[in-house]
């Protein structure tokens, strides 16, 4: 029903709900999410902000996120248990936070720990599980995010030898490899095959790194760079640090949604810039900045379907479920999930 209302309909419906619930109810949006949603989110921010945000939020009934499951998941362990986080849309998972599985992760780590005894600790980007940001917390480890990666790998290298990084290893390899671990002392842990890939010395090894991706942020290549910097030499490349490795060296800089976002505001007008990011920010970024030339890096745009499945008529849907007592979608972790996972995200807030 949602889908054959007309936009003006839905957007007076979503008016309507937000005035009824005042201060009961909060709207967090990720920067990736459609401007049709991010019209009516009361914050934005990136992965970093809204963990921040929903652990400060200490009064809305219901909070409303606009963003993936594992968002809404962290913010429900960070927020009371008289709060209900809800997600518009179910379906709207992450690719990369699937990779990790936590069966497969205690398998890896009883094969890490019998190669490197206790030397090893457990880092996860918050693209993940619940289940693996507990994993994470029991072990002594914490979660991070393209925001504090580096500040997370340098406190971790003070605690232990090594690092294993879950989930993402383009994350993992580029900000060890910023902080000066070469790429031989990088191995790769495949989940699949449950082996560890790496050739030489295994006292060598710094950093094991999950053998996870971003299915958006693989889409630019080393070629979409290289035909840029034949085309239009001018252009500025600018990229988040899920892009693979080779890419993230041939661009000019590379970062956070939220730091890719100050760099546009703070560059000069009439400046340049390929953006190697999700599309509904890049597109947002080419409006806000007229008086500068903004393209994304690969022509084809990138969407991430996930996050696009919260559209209008599901917040619709989800805010007018609510007002009428009835809401859905409510996300919920078990409370010993909670306990270690929480552990896990309080060692990274404390230092973000
Ligand atoms: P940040 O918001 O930390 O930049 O992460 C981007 C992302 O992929 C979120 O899913
Ligand atoms: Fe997951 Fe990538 Fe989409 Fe972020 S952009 S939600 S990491 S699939």
């Amino acid at each position: 029903t949602y889908f054959t209302m007309t936009e003006e309909e839905m957007i007076e419906r979503v008016r309507a709900v937000k005035k009824k619930l005042g201060d009961r109810l909060y709207i967090p949006g990720h920067h990736y999410q459609k401007d049709e949603v991010i019209q009516f989110a009361d914050t934005s921010g990136d992965s970093l902000q809204l963990a921040q945000q929903s652990a400060n939020n200490r009064d809305a009934e219901f909070i409303v996120f606009c963003g993936v499951h594992f968002m809404a998941e962290t913010a429900d362990m960070l927020t009371e248990s008289h709060q209900k986080v809800i997600l518009p849309d179910m379906r709207a998972g992450c690719s990369m936070a699937d990779m990790a599985d936590i069966h497969q992760t205690e398998k890896a780590w009883d094969r890490l720990q019998s190669l490197f005894g206790d030397t090893v600790l457990p880092l996860t980007y918050v693209n993940s599980t619940a289940a693996i940001k507990a994993f994470c917390g029991k072990n002594g480890g914490a979660t991070v995010t393209s925001s504090n990666a580096e500040r997370m790998l340098e406190w971790a290298f003070a605690q232990k030898e090594r690092i294993l990084f879950l989930p993402d290893q383009h994350l993992g390899r580029n900000t060890a490899y910023t902080l000066g671990v070469p790429l031989e002392q990088m191995a790769v842990w495949d989940p699949i095959a449950n082996k560890l890939e790496y050739d030489g010395d295994l006292d060598a090894v710094k950093v094991i790194l999950w053998k996870g991706h971003c299915s958006v942020h693989e889409k630019f290549t080393v070629d979409n760079i290289r035909s840029l910097r034949v085309n239009d030499p001018e252009m500025k490349v600018i990229v988040h640090p899920e892009c693979s490795h080779e890419v993230v060296q041939q661009s000019d800089m590379a970062g956070s949604t939220h730091y890719i976002i100050q760099t546009i505001q703070n560059a000069e007008p009439n400046s340049a810039w390929a953006i190697g990011t999700e599309m509904n920010l890049v597109n947002r970024l080419k409006k806000n900045h007229p008086d500068k030339r903004i393209i994304s890096l690969n022509s084809n745009m990138c969407p991430c379907l996930t996050m696009n499945r919260i559209d209008l008529p599901h917040l619709t849907y989800a805010l007018e479920k609510i007002a009428q007592g009835d809401p859905q979608n409510i996300i919920t972790v078990d409370s010993e999930t909670t306990e270690y996972a929480v552990k896990a995200l309080e060692r990274m807030l404390a230092r973000a």
